[in-house]
């Protein structure tokens, strides 16, 4: 089984998460914006984080899905949001088109959100939707971080099945 991980992260959450990943399968690691992934593989696990209600990557992959139709695919998202108690899976699962939604499996994983080290742009972003979800305001009074290996249990278990 030729596996690979891609990932996008700005904070280190998403890319904890592939890391461990990296450890418990061996499969090799690469960033989104790496100009060399290896389309072969037949097994390939994506992870980024939720941004403004949507998976980061919900784009990405849509305009390259002629490359993940049908191979084994895992979807890992981090969120602020904790995916156990607020409807994470339904905001991913909405943001991507019928075709893909269909073609992959979905982990709504907890990650790790601090407004005090976010860089400018993203301070800005935050305070504007901050105006309209109360969710929001109140991950910006507090920081939560739910990072965690033991998180990976059900990907990784999927994954080797
Ligand atoms: C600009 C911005 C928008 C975000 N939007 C959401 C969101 O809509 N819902 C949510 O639960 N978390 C949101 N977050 C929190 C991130 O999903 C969370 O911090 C994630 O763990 C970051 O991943 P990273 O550490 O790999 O960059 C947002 C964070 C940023 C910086």
């Amino acid at each position: 089984m030729a596996g690979i991980i891609i990932y996008q992260s700005t904070y280190g959450s998403t890319k904890q998460y592939a890391e461990w990943i990296h450890e418990e399968t061996g499969f090799p690691l690469f960033e989104s914006r790496d100009k060399s992934i290896p389309w072969a593989a037949d097994t390939i696990v994506i992870g980024c984080p939720l941004m403004a209600f949507k998976p980061a990557l919900a784009g990405w992959i849509t305009k390259r899905w002629d490359k993940f139709a049908g191979k084994r695919v895992f979807l890992f998202t981090t969120s602020g949001a904790d995916p156990a108690k607020q409807p994470v899976r339904d905001m991913v699962e909405k943001a991507l088109p019928d075709q893909v939604r269909q073609g992959v499996r979905v982990f709504p994983l907890a990650g790790r959100f601090d407004y005090s080290k976010l860089n400018g742009g993203h301070k800005v972003m935050m305070r504007l939707a901050a105006t309209f979800s109360g969710d929001i305001r109140r991950q910006l009074k507090h920081p939560v971080d739910g990072v965690a290996r033991g998180n990976l249990k059900e990907l990784i278990a999927a994954i080797k099945g």
